[in-house]
């Protein structure tokens, strides 16, 4: 048996970062997390406060409840301030240069006993493993957005992951009240493997004309019952995220079905990067949004 988690470092309080430090905080979890600076925590835990205060609102937690969450959660701007925690879990920019300076010093600053992990999509927990001297004691921990309402948790094992790390994982994952299910490390674990190709198909079949837009996002809604439509679903992922993910697929699988469409580069290069830019299959500059003209 490892040491029982209590305590969890956050690198990153962005989207990923912020909702992970909060279902760790929610499921009575102490967390650090961190930023590299005053402006960004700030503005990582305002989003947190933002979703319990949505949760007050919609009767899902009382106010003191909120408060106490929050109370469990405290923000720093050094690397070194994580060094208390049995797990950390990075969500940074999906940089690789920048996860080799975040783990190097995380390695050196951290007791033997802590577990490091990256929250990255699309790139090699083996090799970020390599820059450790605890490839053992190091997984991947892939959260899904919205974190706090994704119910999954793909814990990836590298070769080198210890039977007891990745049992520390899929623990953490279930403390969380997340299903965690477990994957090796190759490109796009599970979900990303199946959800990218979806996802460039249905651009492919714009291109192709087969259906506007709404009407794909509709088909696949009420045809099988998912929640978002893939265009919907790119906009929200982002499509800068969701291009980098395939070029990843692609360069790896040497597939046609990971190969990005023209389009989808095209509207990388033009910024519309979609939900967050506020244009990308649909332009969010309309209440409810309305299709971006003049993509085909
Ligand atoms: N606090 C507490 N609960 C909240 C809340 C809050 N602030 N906001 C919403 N909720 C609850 C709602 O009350 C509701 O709960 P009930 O089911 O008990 O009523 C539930 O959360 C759903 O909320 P909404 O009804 O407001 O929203 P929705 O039904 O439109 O669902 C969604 C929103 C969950 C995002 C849904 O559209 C969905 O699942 N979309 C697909 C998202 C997806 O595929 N994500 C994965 C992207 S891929 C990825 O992340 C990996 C990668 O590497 C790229």
């Amino acid at each position: 048996m490892g040491k029982e988690i209590r305590s969890v470092g956050v690198v990153g309080c962005g989207l990923m970062g912020s909702g992970i430090a909060q279902v760790a905080a929610q499921a009575g979890l102490t967390v650090t997390v961190r930023e590299v600076d005053q402006g960004f925590l700030d503005k990582g835990l305002g989003k947190i406060r933002k979703f319990l205060d949505g949760g007050v609102a919609k009767g899902k937690m009382t106010a003191a409840e909120a408060g106490a969450i929050l109370s469990r959660i405290h923000g720093v701007t050094a690397l070194e301030d994580l060094k208390g925690s049995d797990l950390i879990v990075e969500a940074v920019t999906e940089n690789l240069d920048l996860k080799r300076e975040v783990f190097s010093t995380l390695d050196r600053a951290c007791p033997p006993h802590t577990i490091l992990s990256s929250n990255t999509s699309s790139l090699s927990i083996t090799e970020m493993a390599a820059m450790t001297q605890r490839p053992d004691r190091f997984l991947g921990l892939h959260f899904f957005n919205p974190v706090p309402l994704m119910k999954l948790v793909e814990v990836v094992r590298t070769v080198r992951s210890s039977p007891e790390t990745v049992e520390a994982g899929l623990e953490f994952a279930r403390k969380l009240g997340k299903t965690p299910i477990l994957a090796k490390d190759s490109p796009g674990f599970v979900v990303n493997l199946l959800l990218v190709p979806y996802l460039l198909e249905a651009i492919r079949a714009l291109e192709r004309g087969t259906a506007r837009v709404e009407d794909i996002d509709t088909g696949m809604k009420l045809g099988c019952g998912y929640p978002m439509g893939p265009f919907t679903l790119l906009d929200f992922v982002g499509l800068d995220t969701t291009y980098s993910i395939a070029n990843i697929l692609f360069d790896e699988f040497k597939q046609p079905q990971y190969a990005a469409p023209t389009l989808l580069k095209r509207m990388v290069l033009a910024g519309y990067h979609g939900r967050k830019s506020g244009k990308g299959f649909y332009d969010y500059s309309a209440e409810p949004p309305k299709p971006t003209e003049g993509l085909v």
